[in-house]
């Protein structure tokens, strides 16, 4: 028995090896970790169940029958972040550049499986050079077995991707269905097809940082949510982040209490609007001074910048938050930002998050660029997930609310639940300006006139209090008691339930 015991203890010593000292060092050479410390970050400590330590690849061509590392290249199981329970699939880029095997892919479905038969949510660490050479179609049907995973998954548990070295080829589509990816700076990339690819198909010269860099894609592309320096850096974020979701989509997610009262009001708030509606302000502070404790996670602080999104808490329950930002493009909606809180509204949705948005917003953005765009389409992404959404929906309309915008922006019309305004706030089809233009058209040579009119217009439609003599708007509320009004509502709401027609799913427009 003792020898079978020190079997074992040696076939794991060398499963936990990986793919040998000397890859390790290289490994940590490039400032990366390996595939267990990054479990061992990620997850409280000594919580680690492992499975499939011995599992080993069956390929017998290109002398693979002579090299079986224990593993196969993925560290799976699971453990607990703050308590509570996380399936994990660490790729360990020691064992063939961490490319997927048909075992390979065989042990993430496990882990994938049976966090869906007990509810908990799946992260994936990747760091691989994609499908297993050697192994040809069998890799590829491993992936799309990942993939159909992925899918099912959806909206049951969340999936969080962290980027944290190569990924590329299809195999960048099993994060890109997963609900948020996170990467690390200088050392992670995804692109569809590699710098060689595109030099050789579009004559471009880029590099791999260029291409499909943290920085690229937390900025350009908004593929990912967050980068972060390093790996330590992105794990203890990581662990953070998991804070703010439930387990699945049966359960809540957690509240964490706090000392800062639902009551508590911010008179600076009186003044964060500035008399000049054409003046900006930062959203964020309104978010930073009405959340618990200024605590606010936002998501691609650095992507479509004029729409912001992340969570924060109210009164110890998680929220999501949609607001406008009057700082970039004077908060208007366009294609990207459209899209960007479209997805999270869906999120927050699917994982009963309480969506709180906070509305100042001229219209969408016009232009060729965005027409040929597609606007239409993108901008109906967000009407729609708004419209869908049934979780309990607070809105403050804190200055501008024109045009369809203000439609689309969790009005009461696509079943907000309390929708407030602020005094100073201005909800009417369109700008005093460009309205008088177009109904007095034939005064335009008339800059006395026309100024009169615009002014009669302000007064009579740049206001609150047409929208809630019709009720569009629950309450017109100061400033400053925002946080109090929301967290009244959020307790109100508390036991929202919202009954849709039977549908095989909808249509959103994608
Ligand atoms: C098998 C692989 C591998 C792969 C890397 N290795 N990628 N083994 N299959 N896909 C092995 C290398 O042979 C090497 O083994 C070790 O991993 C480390 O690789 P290096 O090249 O030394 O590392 P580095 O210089 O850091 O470069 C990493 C890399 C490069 C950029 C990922 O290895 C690379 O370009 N690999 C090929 C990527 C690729 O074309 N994959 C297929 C994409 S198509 P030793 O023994 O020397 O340590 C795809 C389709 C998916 O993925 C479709 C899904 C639907």
């Amino acid at each position: 028995m003792h020898d079978i015991i020190q079997q074992l203890e040696a076939k794991r010593a060398r499963a936990r090896l990986g793919g040998g000292e000397k890859r390790i060092a290289a490994q940590h050479a490039k400032g990366k970790l390996t595939a267990r410390e990054r479990i061992e970050l990620l997850l409280d400590q000594g919580t680690f169940e492992e499975w499939d330590m011995f599992v080993e690849h069956r390929s017998h061509d290109f002398g693979m029958e002579q090299n079986r590392p224990p593993g196969d290249g993925v560290v799976t199981g699971y453990g607990m972040i703050n308590g509570r329970l996380v399936f994990v699939f660490s790729q360990d880029f020691t064992v063939f550049g961490g490319a997927l095997s048909e075992a390979h892919a065989e042990k993430i479905c496990k882990v994938m499986d049976q966090a869906m038969k007990v509810g908990a949510p799946v992260i994936g660490l990747n760091d691989s050079g994609g499908a297993r050479i050697q192994e040809g179609v069998a890799s590829l049907g491993g992936y799309a077995e990942v993939f159909q995973r992925n899918v099912t998954a959806s909206g049951v548990v969340p999936q969080i991707s962290l980027i944290m070295g190569p990924c590329a080829g299809g195999a960048v589509y099993s994060p890109a269905m997963t609900d948020f990816i996170f990467m690390v700076k200088d050392s992670s990339y995804m692109f569809v097809t590699g710098p060689e690819v595109v030099k050789t198909v579009t004559h471009e010269e880029v590099s791999a940082e260029d291409l499909g860099g943290a920085l690229t894609h937390t900025t350009k592309s908004g593929v990912a949510d967050l980068a972060f320096e390093n790996d330590v850096d992105a794990l203890a974020m990581l662990r953070r982040f998991f804070n703010y979701l439930p387990l699945n989509n049966r359960e809540k997610a957690p509240s964490r209490p706090s000392d800062d009262p639902p009551e508590r009001i911010d008179l600076s708030l009186d003044t964060l609007v500035p008399d000049n509606p054409n003046k900006p302000y930062d959203i964020k502070e309104l978010i930073w001074k009405t959340v618990d404790d200024g605590d606010f996670f936002e998501l691609q602080p650095e992507h479509a910048k004029n729409i912001v999104i992340g969570f924060g808490r109210m009164d110890s329950q998680v929220v999501g938050i949609v607001a406008n930002q009057p700082l970039v493009l004077a908060g208007c909606l366009d294609i990207k930002s459209s899209i960007k809180a479209a997805r999270f509204v869906r999120f927050c949705d699917a994982f009963n998050i309480p969506i709180v948005t906070f509305v100042d917003v001229p219209g969408f953005m016009p232009g060729t660029a965005q027409e040929y765009g597609g606007i239409i389409k993108h901008g109906a992404k967000l009407l729609f997930a708004y419209g869908e959404c049934t979780v309990p929906k607070i809105t403050v309309i804190t200055r501008k609310a024109y045009g369809g915008a203000y439609d689309v922006m969790s009005s009461k019309h696509l079943r907000g639940d309390v929708n407030f305004a602020w005094p100073n706030a201005e909800i009417a089809v369109m700008g005093a300006k460009g309205a008088v233009e177009i109904i007095f058209r034939e005064e335009k040579n008339d800059p006395a006139k026309l100024a009169a009119r615009e002014a009669e217009y302000k007064a009579k439609f740049a206001n609150p209090f047409i929208a809630s003599a019709r009720g569009y708007v629950d309450d017109v509320i100061q400033p400053h008691e925002t946080r109090r009004r929301i967290c009244r509502s959020l307790a109100m709401l508390a036991a929202k339930k919202v009954d849709d027609p039977w549908r095989k799913h909808s249509n959103i427009p994608l």
